[in-house]
Order: structure tokens, then sequence, then C-alpha cells
């Protein structure tokens, strides 16, 4: 009896040892980038990749994607509950009644649709390519480039993911009679010539695309829109690439949340990274590796937190990340802009004010944890729209 006692007592203090252990490491690869091997060859690093990326079969699986927003638009499932449409042609020659099989065709559709491609394509849009509510659009597997014509409007509409495209060159749409809605075609003005204008919508989703060289913005999230992540993007050779809020004059843009996570932003890229009014913007875990004049900008009170950045200042460059226009610091000095966590290289510096005790203040927003800012470097590697996912291997 005695022994046997000890014996049970032994066997409970080793179960208990043991699961200290496990907490331990489950707690420690919850707080590093250490990436977790699943499918042979595949090292996600960051927690969005991880929630897909090492799956053989993501090519069965997409809509396992729409499950893994994470930051301000977490939640954002895109066309997770309709069909698989399949882009098959690359043209773009109606706008007003789009031919099916073409991209066009795919977003103006009313119903939920999750929209992937037959292969490589090359897409010149005619016009703006406006959309209707709940798409996803999927490009793993082929390479899509959406180049050389006009860009994205998102507008009055919620629940959007764009993955895995390259978008660049982008240029004004000269307007005219255009089908933006699938009952509805009008007149439109010329389009600004943004990548992507996100106008009055919310929970929209960015990951995996490369954007350059656009004749406006790369992103421009204007008109009260909110609950927008842009993750895992690689930004290049551009001048004023991202604005949120297009104006003094629209108060409406304080509901503005956007989460900017895992982003590279890279060569020639000059200031808008992004650039704030009103809003709240959560900047975390990007590397900074190019800009000119500023990294983060804004104006009209905007609130910016940021952490766990690498900002590299460029040699012959402006050494300040941030910018605060127009006003005097007895005004500026009240928006609240932190840095935390940040790895500030090469003379780079971060001007910090307002309150330093911020979180008390947005207790439940959906910040993404920051992670060492040293880890950026691995946790940005494959940002972008070159991730080149092959059927049956993991991505
Ligand atoms: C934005 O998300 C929050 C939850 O994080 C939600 O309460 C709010 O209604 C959303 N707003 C819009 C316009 O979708
Ligand atoms: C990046 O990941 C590699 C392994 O994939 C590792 O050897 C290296 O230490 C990591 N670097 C940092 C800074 O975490």
């Amino acid at each position: 009896m005695k022994g046997s006692r000890g014996g049970c007592s032994l066997i409970i203090i080793l179960c208990v040892v043991f699961a200290a252990i496990v907490s331990l490491s489950m707690a420690h690869n919850d707080n590093t980038a250490i990436p977790i091997r699943r499918s042979r060859g595949c090292v996600a690093y960051n927690p969005i990749d991880r929630c897909w990326r090492c799956d053989r079969h993501w090519a069965k699986n997409r809509k396992r994607l729409a499950n893994c927003a994470k930051g301000f638009g977490h939640g954002t499932y895109g066309g997770k509950k309709g069909k698989i449409y399949i882009v098959k042609d690359s043209s773009d020659e109606n706008v007003i009644s789009p031919k099916p099989g073409t991209l066009r065709h795919a977003v103006l559709l009313p119903e939920p649709l999750w929209i992937i491609f037959s292969g490589n394509m090359n897409i010149r849009l005619t016009q703006e390519l406006i959309f209707m509510s709940h798409k996803t659009i999927d490009g793993r597997g082929s390479e899509i480039h959406v180049s050389g014509g006009a860009g994205f409007m998102i507008q009055f509409v919620h629940n959007v993911i764009i993955h895995g495209l390259h978008m660049y060159d982008i240029v004004e749409g000269s307007g005219g009679m255009i089908r933006s809605k699938h009952d509805h075609v009008g007149i439109r003005g010329r389009s600004d010539g943004d990548a992507i204008s996100i106008f009055r919508s919310s929970q929209i989703w960015v990951d995996h695309c490369s954007f350059a060289s656009s004749y406006d913005g790369l992103i421009d999230i204007v008109a009260a829109s909110t609950n927008v992540t842009i993750s895992n993007c690689h930004f290049v050779r551009h001048d004023k690439a991202l604005l949120f809020g297009a104006s003094d004059k629209t108060p409406e843009d304080k509901i503005l949340k956007v989460t900017l996570a895992y982003n590279h932003f890279g060569k020639g890229l000059t200031q808008r990274l992004p650039a704030v009014r009103f809003g709240f913007v959560h900047v975390v875990n990007n590397d900074y590796t190019e800009w000119q004049s500023y990294a983060i900008g804004g104006s009209d009170g905007a609130t910016i937190i940021s952490q766990g950045n690498r900002f590299m200042a460029a040699n012959g460059a402006c050494k300040e990340v941030t910018k605060r226009e127009i006003v005097p610091e007895s005004v500026w000095c009240k928006w609240t802009w932190r840095s935390e966590g940040d790895l500030l290289l090469n003379g780079a510096y971060f001007r910090q004010s307002g309150n330093p005790h911020w979180a008390k203040a947005y207790k439940g927003y959906p910040l993404i944890p920051a992670l060492p800012a040293k880890n950026v470097p691995n946790l940005t590697k494959l940002a972008g729209a070159s991730l080149k996912c092959r059927r049956g291997v993991a991505c």
C-alpha cells in the first residue's frame, strides 16, 4: 500500500512538472517568432501566415484563409459563404455588360463569391473595378498582375478580401458609363489612379499583395471607412503611398481604424507610409527600409500606435520617422503618437506625443500583439505577392 501510494504521488509530481514544461514551451511559442513547421519545407513566421500557409492542401482548402484576418479587419471572411468563381478571361472590354469569366463580371455579382484564376494573367482594367460586398479575390497559385489600367474601387460595401495580387502602373480611368452594381449603370467621373481606393466601406483585408508606382496613391482609405487590415504586403517605388482620411474637412473619418502588420516598405518610397487624418492606426511589426521624406505622417488629431517595427533610415534621406502637418507643437503635443519596442536604425528617430498610457483608453481594440522588432526581417521575409504557391505543396 505504502509503496503504491508513494508511486502514485511520484506520478502526480511528474505530471505537474510535465504540464508546467508544456505550458512554458507553449507560452514561448506564443511570444516569439519561432516558426511552426507543419509541412515539410514550410516555415510560416507570422501569426497570419501561420493560420493557412503550411497546409499542403491549401488549394482544396482555399476558404481557410477566411478565418485568418487579424487586427481591425478581423472577422473579414470575404466570399467564404459563396461559390468558387474561376476567372478565365483577362480582358476588360465591356464595362457595362461585362463578359462572363472576367474579373469585372465576378466582382459585380450580388452574391458572395470566392474568386480565383485559371492561370497566370495580366489584367489591364479599362475603367475602375467596382465591387459588390462579400468577395474574395484569391490570386494564390497564379501570377496575377493588375497593371497599366485603372485600379480597384471598393465603395459602399463591406467584407472584401484581396489576396496575392501584383498591382502597379495604375493610371486614371477616363470615366463614362460604367456598371457600378449588378443592377445599376451610371455615369462616373475620372477615377483617381489609386491601386486600391476604399471609400465608405468596412471589413476589408488586403494580404500578400505587391504594390508599386501608380498615378495617384497605392491604397486610399477614405470617407468614413473602417475596420481594415493591410498585412504581408510589399510596397516600392512610389511617392505618396498610403492615405487614410482624404481631407481636413471630413471629421467622419474619426471612425477610421486600420491595422498595418507584417508589411515591407521597401525601395523608392518617399512619404505617407501612411499619412493619417482623424482615425486610429496600429502599425505593428512592419519593416521600413526606405523613405525619403518621412514614414508615418498625420494631422487632425490622428492616433498612431507604432509597436515592434523596424525603421531603417536611408543614407542621405530624412531621418525622422514621423511628420505632423502644419499645426504648432502646442496642438500636436496632444495627439497620441507612441513608439513602443520599435527598432530605430541608422539615425532614424520617432518623435512621440500624447498619452503614454493610451492602452487604457482603447481597451477591447483588436490590436495584434507585437513580437520583438528584431524578428521583423523574418516576420516580413515573404511579404508581397510572390509566394508562388503550388498545388499539393505548402506555400
Ligand atoms: C468595426 O468593428 C467593430 C468591432 O471590432 C464593430 O463593433 C463595428 O460595428 C464595426 N464597424 C463597421 C462599420 O463595420
Ligand atoms: C530567422 O529565422 C531563422 C530560421 O528560419 C533563424 O535561424 C534566425 O535566427 C531568425 N532570425 C531572427 C532575428 O529571429
